[in-house]
């Protein structure tokens, strides 16, 4: 079964009261991590490349790995393009048959923000692919995280009406609170003011930011309208802490069984996210 439409799995979260989780991943480990452990709890799932994992694999090459690891497991999933920076970035994801694409330009003026996700919509809708903005801007919450600029605004609930008639989009990433990377002590999610975007917003809504989010808090935000909820750092800091650790004690060098002891770090992580969406058993 290849990759689904990421809006069949979003707005069946939606109306039916739980959030997809979305991973970001950077290659094939990482990627088949994540799907078969999606598959052994039956919950549909997002794996995501943004800009930085492009890098490494452009997109045709990482759609063709993540597409061959897709066809060895029956799970419901879709694939991803995670704070898309330009319109070209867009279009080689939409090439290589992803099957949602985010564009962020929540940094630019309303109008340029519109006018371009408007023309994303525009090439993706036709071939089937959903498309993500974002509105207001979700920043960093520490100076390490690769996401965001260090400050966030806030998403106004009127603005965010305007944005989602004026371009179509078919999910909206709001800023309430969350950020990218890790929060200095306990973060503080504005739950008055999702409340406000859920009742002027007609389409589900994105937490971006997952990482170190309480899990009231989550489940009380997928009850606002947050039907896809993005985490990357936590798993990435246990990947990396992982290697660290190998590589200091001198244990042992080899770099493929350095990684394959990651997957030690990365699955419970990715177990925990499955199950505080409310996705496990939802496949
Ligand atoms: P975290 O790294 O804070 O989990 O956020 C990930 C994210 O929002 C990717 O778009």
């Amino acid at each position: 079964m290849d990759f689904l439409p990421l809006k069949d799995l979003v707005d069946r979260a939606y109306r039916d009261g739980y959030a997809v989780p979305s991973f970001c991943a950077w290659g094939a480990e990482s990627i088949e991590i994540i799907l078969s452990t999606a598959e052994r709890m039956r919950a549909p799932v997002i794996v995501m490349q943004g800009p930085f994992e492009l890098e490494s694999l452009k997109p045709a090459v990482m759609a063709a790995v993540a597409r061959a690891i897709k066809g060895l497991h029956s799970v419901t999933a879709a694939l991803h393009l995670d704070h898309g920076d330009s319109l070209d970035l867009v279009q080689a994801c939409i090439d290589a048959r992803y099957t949602g694409v985010m564009l962020d330009l929540s940094v630019r003026p309303f109008a340029e923000n519109v006018a371009a996700l408007r023309e994303a919509v525009r090439r993706a809708r036709p071939r089937g692919i959903s498309v993500e903005g974002e509105l207001g801007h979700v920043g960093k919450a520490d100076e390490k995280s690769a996401e965001g600029e260090a400050a966030s605004t806030l998403t106004d609930p009127a603005e965010a009406a305007r944005y989602v008639a004026e371009t179509g989009v078919d999910q909206l990433a709001v800023s309430v609170g969350n950020k990218h990377g890790f929060y200095q002590g306990e973060p503080h999610m504005e739950l008055g003011l999702l409340e406000r975007l859920h009742a002027a917003v007609p389409v589900p809504l994105v937490m971006h930011g997952g990482t170190g989010i309480p899990e009231a808090d989550i489940r009380a935000s997928v009850k606002l309208g947050i039907a896809k909820v993005n985490v990357a750092s936590e798993f990435v800091h246990g990947f990396r802490q992982s290697l660290t650790s190998q590589w200091t004690k001198g244990e042992n060098l080899w770099a493929p069984m350095a990684i394959t002891r990651t997957r030690a770090v990365i699955e419970p992580v990715i177990e925990k996210w499955i199950r505080i969406t409310g996705a496990e058993g939802r496949a």
